[in-house]
């Protein structure tokens, strides 16, 4: 495992630097001669995780933590308690994650630095920068967005660019024209909640524990698909955004107008779970016919969704397009979809300075591809 070396407090900060910088850059150098091996951070929200991926063997560990049990008890994340919580676990769940790899050290350090909640990204950013700071390596900023959409890449039959994501996840629901990394071009979303917001809000109607969606989606197995229909909104009309709230109050009214029993709560979890796959795949055959594209990858947490998946699958034979997700553990939040990202970031030469802000707020498609800054000028994060 790397050491981490104790740093003594210097009153010359322009000296300090530049030996920081001269450490960084051999790293850089050295990284050229051999496979770059980037530890992934990722606390944007309630999963503490680490991993370590090899741009020449591949994802060599990853770890996580859920906090789910912590914040089932308010139905929901706690912003401080996740913080905290990520406080607490970040340290072991880092040093499993090194262990996992075989204790090797690493060339790089990447970690979420937004959209995601803005103390439970300061704790990995900080995390992250110390960590590279203390190795002599270079750090970055990763968009948790481009995480999740680079994330089918670390399947062993990755998809080839261009293609079209499907991201559905806790805080977003986009359709994106992925032209490479960093090429990004958002066509279509949710304009009020998430489908894993959605999920999460009916499956507590439903009187289900938080996180909602999978126990949402287990409950749909036991339900009549005959007994109700939901809308599948804004499918009779034009264009690639969604709206899924009304969906959660389809559901409240159908348990308030028919019967809250057990029966009735299994039929209303299928027919929620079937209006929002049918919805999302109304706009995903929409937006391939659009485009022209021929590739369809489905990520981020509701890609996890079974009916999903296979719906997507049933529409790629269809079309005659290829259709890919990466596999369940990797859908969920994680980090070794951090590593990746960064890894091909890092490669390329960027890394931020050592004075380092968090992004709550970013907006997906202001990333441009990997590319070594210019002399002289800091990709600095801006603050959201
Ligand atoms: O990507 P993710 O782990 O975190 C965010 O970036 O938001 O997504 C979490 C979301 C939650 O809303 C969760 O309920 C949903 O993904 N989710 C599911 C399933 N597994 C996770 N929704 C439906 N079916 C599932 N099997
Ligand atoms: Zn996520």
């Amino acid at each position: 495992m790397p050491e981490i070396r104790a740093v003594r407090p210097e009153r010359d900060g322009a000296a300090k630097r530049g030996r920081r910088e001269a450490r960084v850059s051999g790293a850089l150098r050295d990284r050229e001669l051999h496979a770059l091996r980037v530890l992934g951070i990722e606390t944007s929200c309630d999963e503490t995780a680490a991993a370590v991926y090899d741009t020449d063997a591949g994802l060599l560990s990853h770890c996580l933590h859920s906090q789910a049990e912590l914040h089932r008890e308010y139905g929901g994340v706690v912003p401080e308690l996740a913080s905290r919580d990520h406080v607490a676990k970040l340290p072991l769940v880092v040093r499993e994650a090194l262990a996992g790899a075989g204790g090797a050290s690493v060339d790089g350090v990447a970690y979420t630095v937004g959209p995601g909640l803005a103390g439970a990204l300061l704790v990995g950013a900080a995390t992250g920068r110390s960590l590279a700071f203390a190795w002599g390596v270079p750090a970055l900023g990763v968009h948790h967005l481009e995480a999740h959409l680079l994330a089918p890449m670390l399947e062993p039959r990755p998809p080839a660019f261009p293609f079209l994501a499907l991201l559905v996840s806790g805080g977003h629901t986009q359709l994106v024209r992925v032209g490479d990394p960093g090429e990004y071009e958002v066509l279509g979303e949710s304009l009020d909640d998430a489908a894993g917001e959605a999920f999460d809000k009916t499956a507590a109607l439903l009187g289900l524990p938080y996180p909602g969606g999978p126990a949402l989606a287990a409950l749909a197995l036991e339900g009549d698909p005959a007994r109700f229909r939901f809308p599948r909104p804004m499918t009779d009309r034009p264009g690639l955004d969604m709206s899924f709230s009304g969906l959660k109050t389809f559901a409240l009214t159908t348990l308030r107008n028919e019967a809250n029993d057990a029966p009735s709560r299994a039929d209303v979890a299928r027919a929620f779970e079937e209006a929002v796959v049918d919805t999302l795949l109304v706009k995903c055959r929409r937006a391939l016919q659009q485009t022209g594209l021929s590739r369809l990858v489905v990520t981020g947490g509701v890609g996890a969704n079974r009916r999903l998946r296979a719906a997507a699958g049933e529409l790629g034979r269809e079309l005659g397009v290829e259709v890919s997700y990466p596999r369940i553990e990797l859908c969920t939040d994680n980090a070794a979809m951090v590593a990746y990202a960064g890894s091909l970031r890092l490669l390329a030469g960027e890394s931020h300075d050592l004075d380092f802000t968090v992004r709550p707020r970013w907006p997906l498609d202001s990333l441009s591809p990997p590319a070594p800054r210019a002399a002289g000028s800091e990709q600095q994060p801006q603050a959201g």
